[in-house]
């Protein structure tokens, strides 16, 4: 009995795999920095977080500004710092303009990510960067909304884990629907612009 189960938890797993590839395989097919997902795809959706003050937000608190997501962890050693440079440097060359933008990082380990880890380290790369955390529940709600992978792995003589997580910054739009995707190692320079394209066609 026990090994079913266990061969069944397999294949489940297997079976969401497959189709979380199926999902992004259309998302390598997009040109230049931002990638485009098959049509039908939904990304985005309601979420309930806290943010670095303890409060809790949703996705109606960002409605009426544009909004830069970004899933990550704190002790991410290298993609997370890098990406979350990225969206900073888009701030700056955005302007005035950014006033008009939320730049947001969710973290995918809210075991270690609390609002107090999440100010300090925000605070890091631009003032502006909204940090929010939640349940492990409520975490995994929005991750599945955004369509973001993520697990933990322990590497071999590490006594502490890290987060595997897909890397893609998504743009909302002030109606909180998905403007575009932006493809991990896109300069702050080319997301600017963007956003600039973006906000002139609406
Ligand atoms: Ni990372």
């Amino acid at each position: 009995m026990l090994r079913i189960i266990r061969w069944s938890a397999l294949g489940l797993i297997a079976v969401l795999l497959v189709a979380w590839v199926a999902v992004w395989s259309g998302v390598f097919g997009g040109s230049g920095s931002q990638a485009s997902l098959p049509g039908g795809v939904q990304v985005g959706g309601p979420f309930t977080l806290t943010d670095t003050r303890g409060q809790t937000v949703t996705d109606a608190s960002f409605r009426g500004n544009w909004m830069l997501v970004y899933f990550g962890y704190t002790y991410c050693p290298d993609v997370c710092p890098t990406e979350l440079q990225a969206v900073a440097a888009s701030m700056d060359k955005l302007g005035p303009l950014a006033a008009k933008v939320t730049p947001v990082f969710i973290t995918v380990d809210p075991d270690r990510d609390t609002s107090a880890t999440l100010s300090e380290y925000v605070k890091l790369f631009d003032d502006r960067l909204v940090g929010l955390t939640g349940t492990p529940q409520q975490i995994a709600t929005v991750a599945k909304e955004y369509r973001v992978y993520y697990a933990k792995v322990t590497p071999k003589d590490s006594s502490t884990y890290l987060m595997d997580h897909s890397s893609f910054l998504y743009l909302m739009g002030p109606d909180g629907q998905l403007r575009t995707l932006f493809k991990q190692g896109t300069s702050g320079s080319d997301i600017a612009d963007a956003i600039r394209t973006r906000m002139n066609a609406s």
